[in-house]
């Protein structure tokens, strides 16, 4: 070979290595997941994850079309590209049994990622029968967490059948999630479908969930929330809530729920405080464009949760303001269709009943819808059906 050539070679080569730098895949295959269902791939996803976590430009992980079993796998970073993919064609399932993790599949610390499309199958029924046989069993896995991270969309994914929440955003800035198809059966306990915990920036757009417990809920620390055309149903509804569980929880602020329609629902719209001392907030939410459909519960602001009486001063500490509920329609199976009880040492600030028109549909033929307010403030806008208690 002369120079020549061997340096066109060489030229040659190292353009193409570095092609395959800027696309690299590293599917779970290769790294020795098996289809079989059944060998644990834990080890092999993994493996993928850190190859695509340390190359310098984008990479992607590809989890192929079958069904690979995972026991419990954490992808973390901090990962040297911000632009890191998690392609999955398949079912990714976890172990039939149950242990005492806390969390199945988790994303930790990485910026700027995407998962797309995917089945989580957590299969949660052996712990959800422990709890309905009232033993003595572990409080379960969320099926998959994104914790500690930034700039992460989750798109197409569905999650099925997790032994506690279905999915968390928990410490996370910038987290879209669109097009998640969640479900569990209304009788399986604590199976939220999204538990967004602490963080800001969070969207959830065009999702269907059905599960045992809310459909979404946001704890302490949820800031610029942005929630658009949700069906939820069977499920708890979606809410603001639990707050005021411990001392020093930071409040809740600046959150939309728009597009909603709410199917068999324990509750529509709601913000829920513990009956305890501690201080904090919730202000400047907007709740709207919801279609209530046999609901139990379609607007509630409670503040004196206590489901075990054992809330010494029966009083929440949390300030509520600026709470508007607009363009809610539908039916109420319960008299008490539209329920603002709020804190006697706190009472609601600044509620808005805005376009409210919600008719009672259970078996009472005398019984019609009704509102019911306790130490709360606020007024209401064009029609509010049933009538305004504000
Ligand atoms: C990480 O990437 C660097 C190049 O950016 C490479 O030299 C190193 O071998 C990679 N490490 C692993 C474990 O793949
Ligand atoms: C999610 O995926 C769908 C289908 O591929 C696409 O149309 C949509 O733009 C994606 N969403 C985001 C936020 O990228
Ligand atoms: C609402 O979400 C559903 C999926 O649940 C989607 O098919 C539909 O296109 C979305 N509609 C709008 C207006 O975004
Ligand atoms: C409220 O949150 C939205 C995102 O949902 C954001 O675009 C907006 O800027 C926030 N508003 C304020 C006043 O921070
Ligand atoms: C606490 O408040 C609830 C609802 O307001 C009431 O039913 C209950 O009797 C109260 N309990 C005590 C101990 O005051």
């Amino acid at each position: 070979m002369n120079q020549t050539i061997s340096l066109l070679l060489c030229i040659l080569l190292s353009l193409f290595s570095f092609s395959a730098d800027a696309m690299a895949d590293y599917n779970i295959v290769n790294f020795g997941a098996k289809l079989d269902g059944r060998t644990d791939s834990a080890a092999a996803l993994q493996a993928a994850w850190r190859k695509a976590c340390n190359e310098t430009l984008s990479a992607t992980v590809v989890v192929p079309k079958g069904r690979f079993f995972v026991s419990r796998a954490l992808l973390q970073g901090p990962c040297n590209n911000n632009d890191l993919r998690v392609v999955i064609l398949g079912t990714i399932t976890a172990d039939s049994g149950f242990s005492s993790a806390s969390e199945w599949i988790t994303f930790k610390y990485v910026q700027g990622l995407s998962v797309q499309g995917g089945t989580f199958d957590a299969r949660g029924q052996a712990l959800w029968a422990c709890k309905a046989a009232r033993r003595s069993c572990p409080f379960g896995s969320t099926a998959v967490t994104i914790s500690g991270s930034k700039d992460v969309l989750v798109n197409g994914t569905k999650v099925m059948n997790s032994e506690n929440f279905q999915m968390a955003v928990i410490f996370s800035q910038g987290v879209t999630m669109q097009g998640l198809t969640i479900t569990a059966p209304a009788n399986s306990p604590n199976t939220d479908g999204v538990h967004v915990h602490m963080s800001t920036g969070v969207t959830i757009t065009g999702s269907s969930m059905s599960t045992g417990d809310d459909c979404i809920s946001l704890g302490p620390g949820v800031t610029d929330a942005w929630i658009y055309n949700i069906s939820c149903g069977p499920g708890h509804g979606i809410s603001i809530g639990s707050l005021g569980w411990s001392p020093g929880e930071p409040g809740v602020e600046n959150v939309t729920v728009s597009s909603v329609v709410f199917t068999g629902t324990q509750n529509g719209f709601r913000v829920k405080t513990w009956a305890n001392p501690y201080g904090g907030f919730v202000k400047d939410i907007l709740f709207q464009h919801a279609t209530m459909i046999d609901v139990q519960n379609p607007i509630v602001i409670d503040q004196n949760y206590c489901p075990n009486n054992n809330c010494p001063n029966n009083n929440s500490g949390i300030k509520i303001s600026g709470v508007k509920f607009s363009e809610v329609e539908g039916t109420s199976t319960t008299e008490v269709a539209v329920k603002l009880d709020c804190s006697q040492s706190n009472p609601c600030q600044g509620i808005e009943l805005d376009n409210i028109k919600l008719s009672y549909s259970g078996e009472n033929m005398q019984a019609e819808a009704q509102a019911f307010c306790r130490n709360v403030q606020g007024r209401s806008t064009g029609y509010v059906i049933p009538p305004s208690c504000l």
